[in-house]
């Protein structure tokens, strides 16, 4: 039985007084308890991860883990600018995010560097949550399969049954920051489809391979996709950065 996981992902928002302050009424609406059996993750910027590493040792370790948004495809070395997964995972990281459709839109990621990443999360101990979606267009050009089971097939090319250890979110460009949400039976039709490629690869890693939906999940249409037999949780962008909001979808 795969457990529900919600992730929030910050993006580039934050501050050291607004962190805490979200931290704060995050655990507090946590401690008056949570359903069994989900899993709950942030994902903050990088120069914050030491400070909400803290946020959580301090508040309630039992229920949160901690996440970065992106990791270099290298281990060390002469890399300005780039951060190693092994440095993740001393700040406490359980989660990283790799391809996320921003860093392929505006930093040219490719699907092999998007591999090369989660192999650098797994190599340190960490779950990695591979990013796939299609754009507007390729949806509306009746593509959006064959784009998902583009970018899936090279994550199974270079990670193989390595795959069973990551997460999958499914990120339909066109629902991300636009309050344009997949319905919840395009997404399950999504999620079902990369179940079975999947499958075909592997019916074990099928089985035990969580995949997330992403795009505007609010509290008002969490409980409909999360109720749906292929979606895993969701890995939830602005409505993650509102305390109340984060906390109702957790719920949902
Ligand atoms: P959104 O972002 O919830 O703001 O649409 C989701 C994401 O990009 O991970």
């Amino acid at each position: 039985m795969r457990p529900l996981i919600v992730i929030g992902n910050w993006k580039m928002n934050g501050s050291l007084a607004s962190n805490a302050s979200w931290f704060k009424s995050v655990c507090r609406g946590m401690e008056q308890g949570m359903p069994a059996g989900r899993k709950y993750a942030v994902c903050v910027p990088t120069p914050y991860l030491a400070q909400c590493s803290q946020l959580i040792q301090d508040h309630s370790p039992a229920f949160l883990s901690l996440g970065a948004q992106d990791v270099s495809a290298f281990s060390v070395g002469a890399y300005t600018g780039e951060v190693a997964a092994s440095m993740l995972r001393e700040l406490d990281c359980t989660y990283v995010i790799v391809g996320h459709s921003e860093r392929r839109q505006y930093h040219r990621e490719t699907d092999e560097q998007v591999a090369e990443k989660a192999l650098q999360v797994l190599d340190n101990g960490m779950t990695p949550v591979i990013c796939v979606g299609e754009s507007a267009d390729e949806r509306n050009s009746g593509r959006e399969v064959e784009v998902v089971r583009g970018q899936i097939s090279k994550q199974v090319a270079v990670l193989q049954d390595r795959l069973a250890d990551c997460l999958i979110a499914y990120e339909p460009i066109w629902a991300i920051g636009t309050g344009k949400v997949a319905s919840a039976q395009m997404a399950q039709d999504m999620h079902h489809a990369i179940r079975l490629q999947l499958a075909e690869f592997d019916e074990d890693v099928a089985s035990h391979v969580g995949i997330l939906y992403g795009g505007s999940v609010k509290p008002d249409n969490a409980v409909e996709l999360f109720a749906m037999p292929d979606i895993d949780g969701g890995l939830i962008g602005g409505a993650s950065l509102n305390p109340q909001d984060f906390l109702a979808i957790c719920q949902a």
